[in-house]
């Protein structure tokens, strides 16, 4: 077991920007000091995950959750901590200790050696598309309308016979165990290598940044024996979850939609005919990191499956993955054509951003396949049919949005908007008075009866020990004390960072975000990330201060009122409480 040093940690904590991690998960929008976004960690519609670039930590004001770089890789990735700490330094190009036989730096070795062979490759495939030996594949490309372009865009290729990619990667130089790795090449019982795409049309698979993954392989011949399409298998460097062919060239183009179609071919076609921001699925369902990667480069998505395949079932699994991750999903309308790719030869690319255009949302779509159920003639089915789709709007929780699906089902059914509404208006009723049956019982927290101001200034008293350390320790220690804390959470940090041996902000930083506690980290963030608006940090230290020793003073005040009126205490006692009382007052007058 490798256990890396602290000095280690920092130094890959300070290469890897937060900022710069999570926006490979997440879009970020900068608002004043700090970067917002959609929580990938709980399902909201509005930012509440917020990151903040000077203290390189983020928190959800949503679900609570935040940390540091580390704990934002470790939990989106669902990988140990020692594991976030290999993929943040292989991130930013840093060397980890024990080199030789570490399991990792082997994997590293050879995940750079099946990249640089997926991509010899394809290169080998795609230059043999030329050759008078291609003859078939050359053929086939023009019966599917292929021009050069597109075939050079997509490196698009023909795969040899036997061995001819073995011999060609053999004579590059590459090794056995690498080439076999890739799963390009297989080795039978006898021993012998033989390629695993043989005289087909190659499509290479990319990932976002443009590096060859994977291979599809179309069949040229009309054998029924031979699978369509072949794939390559999962390897070190490919996870079929986890991609989308063709992502790379359209983040290149500059839409806020991503239209995702399930084929290789549609892709390609959409493509060649200038609607460049189109993706496929790897031949399964859409997955939830697919779901993520098309968030990340996209604001819409536009599901346009095949008309026939595609059970509905699989749309709405695919509808709701994306809706579930604050994606604005919707799902293309086709008639006439059995796929987007038909669809765009037999009609134009005008015809089908129409159908873009057009393109229904999960609402609409839940309420489609509802109608499905029901004759619209029959009255008593209408009925059913009104109080389904009510149900299903009263979901709708906007309602300019709510307002918007009424106008439109009410004319595409042929429902009055007023049903409609006195349905919603009744199911909204019901759930309204769940909610207040529910409140009639408060549950309230300890934490919860200290006031959000207070709770508040605890926190910005932590935010300056952590960010002005040298400014703020000495003061703040010699007149703030641990049980002054209304809550425990911030008593523990602050207890936390008097016992330290830290002397600056940074040490602190570290400190703090080494400790292993859920409840802590959430806190810790939120407190980093939020915006206490302060100007003068001595200024900001005085004034906090005082507000502590005013409290202290009118509760010592209290305190000798109580005594005084004890009429057991002596007289020379009376008097001392009586000069204290009077010097406070005193001094009280002078500050004010
Ligand atoms: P399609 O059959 O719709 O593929 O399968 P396509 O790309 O449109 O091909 P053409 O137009 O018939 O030439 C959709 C996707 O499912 C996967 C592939 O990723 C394909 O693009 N698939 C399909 C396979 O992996 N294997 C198969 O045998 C068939
Ligand atoms: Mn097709």
């Amino acid at each position: 077991m490798v256990s890396y040093t602290d000095e280690l940690k920092e130094e890959i904590r300070s290469a890897n920007d937060i900022v710069d991690v999570v926006s490979q998960y997440v879009t970020l929008k900068r608002s004043g000091r700090n970067f917002f976004g959609l929580c990938p960690f709980h399902k909201e519609k509005s930012p509440s995950f917020s990151v903040s670039p000077d203290r390189q930590y983020f928190h959800c004001f949503g679900c609570n959750k935040g940390g540091d770089v580390f704990t934002f890789v470790s939990e989106i990735e669902r990988i140990s901590f020692k594991e976030t700490i290999e993929l943040l330094a292989e991130r930013a190009g840093i060397k980890l200790p024990i080199a030789e036989n570490s399991e990792f730096n082997k994997n590293q070795y050879l995940k750079d050696r099946m990249y640089k062979i997926n991509s010899v490759s394809a290169m080998f495939y795609h230059e043999r598309l030329y050759k008078p030996i291609a003859k078939i594949a050359q053929n086939y490309v023009k019966t599917r309308k292929l021009d050069n372009n597109t075939l050079k865009a997509f490196k698009i290729g023909y795969s040899g016979e036997f061995n001819e990619l073995y011999k060609h990667l053999i004579a590059a130089g590459f090794k056995d165990n690498e080439i076999l790795a890739t799963g390009l090449v297989n080795k039978t019982d006898k021993g012998d290598f033989i390629d695993r795409f043989r005289k087909r049309l190659m499509f290479p698979i990319m990932d976002a940044s443009g590096r060859v993954i994977a291979f599809g392989g179309r069949k040229l011949e009309n054998n029924e024996k031979l699978a369509k399409y072949i794939n390559s298998n999962e390897n070190l460097v490919y996870s079929k979850k986890k991609h989308l062919f063709a992502l790379n060239l359209a983040k290149q183009s500059n839409s806020k939609k991503i239209i995702l179609v399930e084929g290789y071919m549609d892709a390609i076609s959409l493509y060649q005919r200038g609607i460049t921001n189109v993706v496929a699925s790897l031949g399964t369902a859409l997955t939830e990191e697919q779901g993520r990667l098309l968030r990340k480069y996209s604001e819409q998505v536009i599901l346009s499956y095949d008309s026939d395949s595609a059970g509905q079932e699989a749309i709405l699994r695919a509808l709701n993955i994306l809706d579930k991750q604050g994606c604005d999903a919707r799902v293309l309308q086709m008639e006439g054509a059995k796929d987007p790719d038909e669809f765009v030869i037999k009609y134009g690319s005008g015809r089908f951003n129409l159908l873009v255009d057009n393109a229904i949302s999960l609402v609409e779509f839940k309420i489609k396949m509802l109608k499905q159920n029901y004759n619209l003639e029959n009255a008593n089915d209408k009925i059913k049919f009104l109080k389904e789709l009510s149900r299903v709007l009263s979901g709708v929780e906007n309602k300019i949005e709510r307002e918007i699906y009424v106008d439109k089902i009410s004319v595409l059914y042929n429902i009055s908007k007023e049903a409609i509404y006195a349905e919603i208006n009744k199911n909204l009723y019901k759930s309204g008075s769940d909610k207040l049956l529910n409140n009639a019982i408060p549950k309230k927290s300890k934490e919860n009866l200290v006031s959000d101001a207070v709770i508040r200034r605890e926190k910005m008293i932590l935010y300056l020990l952590i960010n002005h350390f040298e400014d703020a320790f000495e003061p703040i220690v010699t007149n703030i004390m641990p049980d002054d804390f209304k809550s425990e959470i911030n008593k523990k940090i602050f207890q936390i960072i008097l016992e330290s041996t830290a002397e600056s902000s940074d040490k602190v930083l570290q400190l703090i975000s080494n400790i292993e506690d859920e409840e802590i980290q959430s806190n810790v963030s939120e407190i980093l990330v939020t915006d206490y608006g302060i100007e003068s940090v001595k200024k900001c230290i005085e004034d906090v201060i005082k507000i502590y020793n005013k409290d202290k003073i009118t509760n010592r005040k209290l305190e000798i009122i109580k005594k005084m009126e004890d009429q057991s205490i002596t007289d020379t006692e009376r008097k001392a409480l009586e000069e204290e009382l009077n010097n406070i007052m005193i001094n009280w007058l002078k500050k004010e």
